[in-house]
């Protein structure tokens, strides 16, 4: 199926709580730590850009941009249903949130791949950061 026979809609903006809930559910993700809905309710409105992928009206994808503006801009929770997968829906996703941080000049794009994304997101030509100058974090959820 070509993805002009899925007829994707693809907005500027959040997908619903509710939306966001069932997408953040199917990611997989889940099995490694708990959220519960209010809390990834209240992780909404701190999104500085978001696109929303729908087909019917119905959320089927989503992809979050954390940002200062300027200088920072963190991509996350990039997740397509996993029926819908593998059409190019989270590629185009993500080439609507690199363009608007590009547009907005901002200076560093960063995203943490999960598990076997690597391939996926090298695609879209981010690299993986040099052993001496590595992304970091705090032990925790994966
Ligand atoms: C990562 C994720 C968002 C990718 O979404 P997707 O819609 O399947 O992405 P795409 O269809 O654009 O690309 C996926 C694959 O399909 C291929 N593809 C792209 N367009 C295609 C098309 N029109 N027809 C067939 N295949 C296509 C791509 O080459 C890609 O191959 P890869 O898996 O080897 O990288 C999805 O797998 C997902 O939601 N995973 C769970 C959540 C997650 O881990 N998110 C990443 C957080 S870092």
């Amino acid at each position: 199926m070509s993805l002009d026979d899925l007829a994707i809609e693809y907005r500027g903006e959040l997908p619903t709580a509710q939306e966001f809930e069932r997408l953040f559910r199917s990611s997989g993700w889940t099995e490694a730590f708990t959220v519960p809905a209010d809390r990834l309710e209240a992780a909404l409105p701190s999104a500085w850009y978001a696109v929303c992928a729908r087909r019917g009206g119905e959320a089927v994808g989503t992809g979050i941009v954390l940002s200062d503006g300027v200088l920072h801009a963190l991509i996350v929770d990039v997740i397509v249903m996993p029926e819908m997968r593998g059409h190019g829906i989270g590629t185009e996703i993500m080439r609507r949130l690199v363009a608007r941080c590009q547009e907005a000049g901002v200076l560093q794009v960063q995203l943490f791949s999960a598990r076997g994304k690597r391939d996926f997101y090298e695609r879209l030509g981010f690299v993986v950061r040099p052993d001496d100058g590595p992304g970091m974090e705090l032990s925790g959820p994966p």
